[in-house]
């Protein structure tokens, strides 16, 4: 089958994973994908966090499937000579360095616009171009932390606190995979590439637009009604944290269930729904409150939603979270067991649908990675396994039309 990116060329400049994970998911996709590495160590995730000595870290081999790796000092002429080429030859190239690097390298914008007029040119950086921090490096939870999320996750008595989905590094990934898809379909306009820029602070941002909708509404009406605190607490000028409420018009909170004590995640997350109210009573055996004036609207229950939810608990109590949502899910309730990742690792449907996959490695042998969760009727990405440092350098040399002399001047200048 072809796939959709198939003869798409894209010089994968990426670490660590913002820009990874963007330039993983189009190689899913078919696109032809060589990542850039420093000849010697490569990105830097080959090593962390090593569970194998000597053998390529988990973070990285999660975040690199499908590609090929090609050496190169692009510091040194001859590694110059080589990316020149190589971008002469290609659509897109992906970079996600700090504040200057590439321009630093000889590699600006307008250069490469220069050698290639077709050339879409993707970076990730954590703030946006002229923003006042725009000189920062930045990891993940500096992203959180800048984009709104830290200071609107958590409890109300704790501090700001980040999420362990990888919003800052992950998701501003998948900006870039839009942005750059979107700047592929306009060249076919126009036949010209040009610069996408997301930044990490934005993509961040962009996933917390419910919680500016809640400091517009709170600076209108000085409280927040789908918040615990209301009616009973304080708000102050600013959005506070929340917990585990829910973040639309639906209360909902993590509730225990059997087991709780001694298991960290014998919880379901449990959705109070406004119109399945009636179903929820009837599941919980309490067909009085569907019609109760104290229970009978969502206003009418938030005074007392907690007490509500202990009420819940208490039918929790002797069912297991799985058993509980058997249940739940026969009335129609929004819920969910909350999932270790031991029990997502072996997750028969995740495994069946390939958003949980076993991939072979030639060092490391099987392990196990997050697939492609986008699905498609004339598409299954298939995840291979990513390559060995420099695994590819020959090949994409050769591809690029340099004689096996010509390699050996290369690394005789240790430019590959
Ligand atoms: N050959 C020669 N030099 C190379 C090279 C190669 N193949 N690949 C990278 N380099 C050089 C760069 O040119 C840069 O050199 P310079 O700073 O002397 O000009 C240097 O390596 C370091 O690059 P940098 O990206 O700044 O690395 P870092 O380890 O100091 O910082 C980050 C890491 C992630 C903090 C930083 O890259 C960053 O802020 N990136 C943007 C935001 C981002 O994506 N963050 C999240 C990552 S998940």
């Amino acid at each position: 089958m072809t796939k959709p990116l198939e003869g798409i060329k894209i010089i994968d400049f990426t670490h660590v994973q913002a820009g990874p994970a963007c330039t993983q998911l189009l190689a899913w996709f078919g696109a032809d994908v060589v990542k850039v590495e420093r000849p010697g160590s490569g990105d830097v995730t080959r090593t962390q966090l090593r569970d194998i000595p000597d053998v390529d870290a988990l973070y990285f081999t999660m975040l690199n499937s499908n590609k090929k790796s090609l050496t190169l000092d692009t510091k040194k002429p001859e590694g110059k000579e080589v990316l020149t080429k190589l971008i002469k030859e290609s659509d897109v190239l992906v970079e996600n360095f700090g504040p200057g690097a590439l321009d630093r390298m000889g590699f600006s914008w307008d250069t490469i616009r220069e050698l290639n007029p077709k050339m879409i040119v993707a970076s990730v950086k954590g703030f946006s171009d002229g923003h006042h921090y725009d000189d920062l490096k930045v990891y993940e939870n500096v992203a959180q932390c800048a984009g709104g999320a830290a200071s609107t996750t958590g409890f109300w008595d704790g501090p700001p606190t980040v999420s362990a989905a990888a919003l800052g590094d992950s998701n501003t990934g998948m900006h870039l995979a839009i942005g750059i898809l979107t700047a592929l379909m306009g060249r076919q306009k126009t036949g010209k590439g040009q610069r996408v820029a997301v930044s990490m602070q934005d993509s961040v941002l962009n996933l917390c637009r419910v919680k500016l909708r809640d400091q517009q509404r709170l600076d209108r009406l000085g409280y927040l009604e789908e918040y615990p605190q209301y009616p009973h607490g304080e708000f102050s000028d600013v959005v506070p944290r929340g917990g585990n409420a829910g973040g639309g018009g639906q209360p909902g909170w993590v509730l225990k269930c059997k087991g709780w004590e001694t298991d960290p995640n014998a919880y379901i997350y449990f959705t109070i729904q406004g119109h399945a109210w009636a179903p929820i009573c009837r599941a919980l055996g309490k067909p009085e409150w569907i019609e109760d004036p104290h229970y009978a609207t969502p206003q009418a229950r938030q005074p007392h939603i907690f007490d509500i939810f202990n009420t819940i608990e208490q039918w929790l109590a002797d069912k297991t979270k799985f058993e509980a949502v058997d249940i739940l899910r026969k009335f129609d309730i929004p819920c969910s067991p909350v999932l270790s990742m031991k029990e997502i690792a072996n997750d028969p449907s995740l495994r069946a649908s390939g958003t949980i996959t076993e991939v072979a490695h030639k060092e490391r042998g099987t392990y196990l990675t997050v697939g492609s969760p986008i699905k498609f009727s004339d598409l299954k990405p298939e995840v291979t396994a990513s390559p060995l440092l420099g695994e590819h350098t020959d090949e994409v040399l050769a591809s690029l039309g340099y004689s096996n002399e010509d390699i050996a001047r290369l690394r005789e200048a240790q430019a590959v």
